[in-house]
């Protein structure tokens, strides 16, 4: 873990980089979508966790009871479960302190995450109804699944409707983010990127992604405002960087599944006492402009303990915060309306 200034300049521990504690602790974590290019990663660095005591790996692929076999002979202490198609829901979330979604297609050459809606809207719906009615009242639910700016609205909405909404336990996975802002800057800074936290803000697709550069720690070593620019604009697109290089072969599934791994071990360090532990997230918003917000979070034994807030941002960075909240709002609207007007 770390120390930096937060977004509430405020010292902090940010994130972990470690995946293994010393302490042992006995929480169930269950991966919906965990047989895919990202769960099955992120399976691999849960079962290496001794925050994790059993790991329940829930899909709808035919693949997933021998993923959970394959698993359970690494000599880790987690045991594992494989849960396939959605009749075994319920034994999947029941007794789940985290739930985490990366089930749903993802893009293909050419396409934006929006252009998932429609077909990761329903399978988020569903997955959701089913966390409503078997997992705990006090479960911690983290979607990964794009478009994420949607799919929170989304979830919370069928929480809503479900009497179970608790905005501290809807999160929305935007790691990804921050890993890929704090390895970049390590690269120009010619440092460790372990060293290096950089917020990122507003939401998890193109011009939603507003790095909070100028709250870097250290500072960044660029000094023209071209040079930020070209390394905002790189964040926002790391992803179709890696959708290119892997020529319609699949998305970010590896630094994901890192990224993931890293959130849940934050939440499960949290839920088990351990104070200031902060990451980003895409959660209900503190705000007026909009009702969703990604931004640094500190974490405790009931999920989101507090928003921290944006911090003091330069005038690029409210420029482009105030792009990205239209944006930001409209995909947020389109997933509310899926769920209150289902077509
Ligand atoms: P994938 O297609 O390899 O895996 C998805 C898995 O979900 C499959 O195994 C599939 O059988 C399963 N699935 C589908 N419907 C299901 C249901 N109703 N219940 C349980 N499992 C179900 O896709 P991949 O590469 O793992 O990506 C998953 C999602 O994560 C995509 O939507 C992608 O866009 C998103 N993603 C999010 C990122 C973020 O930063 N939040 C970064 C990268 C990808």
């Amino acid at each position: 873990s770390r120390t930096v200034k937060s977004g509430a300049a405020v010292t902090l521990q940010y994130g972990s980089k470690t995946f293994s504690t010393t302490s042992h602790n006995h929480f169930k974590v269950t991966v919906a979508g965990g047989s895919g290019g990202i769960g099955q990663p992120l399976c691999l660095l849960l079962k290496q966790n001794s925050l994790v005591s059993h790991l329940a790996v829930y899909d709808i692929s035919k693949i997933t009871p021998g993923v959970a076999v394959d698993l359970s002979h690494i000599d880790t202490a987690t045991r594992v479960t494989g849960h396939k198609g959605v009749d075994q829901a319920c034994e999947a979330m029941k007794d789940a302190d985290v739930v985490l979604i990366p089930a749903g297609m993802p893009r293909k050459p050419g396409m934006t995450r929006d252009d998932l809606f429609s077909s990761n809207a329903s399978i988020l719906r569903d997955i959701t109804a089913d966390f409503a009615k078997y997992a705990p009242e006090k479960s911690i639910m983290a979607i990964i699944t794009n478009p994420v700016n949607s799919m929170v609205p989304i979830a919370s909405e069928v929480l809503k409707k479900a009497g179970k909404y608790d905005p501290r336990r809807v999160l929305g996975v935007t790691t990804l983010d921050i890993v890929r802002a704090a390895t970049f800057v390590g690269q120009i800074n010619c440092i460790d990127p372990a060293e290096v936290t950089v917020p990122v803000l507003g939401g998890h697709s193109g011009v939603t992604i507003v790095p909070a550069l100028s709250q870097c720690q250290p500072p960044v070593k660029l000094c023209n405002e071209e040079d930020i620019k070209r390394l905002i604009k790189k964040i926002q697109e790391a992803g179709t960087a890696v959708l290119n290089a892997k020529a319609g072969g699949g998305t970010a599934t590896l630094s994901m599944a890192y990224a993931a791994a890293r959130f849940t071990c934050s939440i499960l360090r949290a839920l088990a006492g351990e104070a200031n532990i902060v990451e980003c997230a895409f959660v209900k918003a503190n705000r007026c402009d909009t009702p969703y917000f990604a931004c640094p979070i500190l974490l405790g034994r009931n999920g989101l303990e507090k928003n921290l807030g944006t911090g003091n941002l330069n005038e690029l960075e409210s420029s482009l915060l105030k792009k990205a909240i239209p944006e930001l709002l409209k995909n947020i609207k389109t997933g509310e309306d899926f769920v209150m007007k289902p077509q």
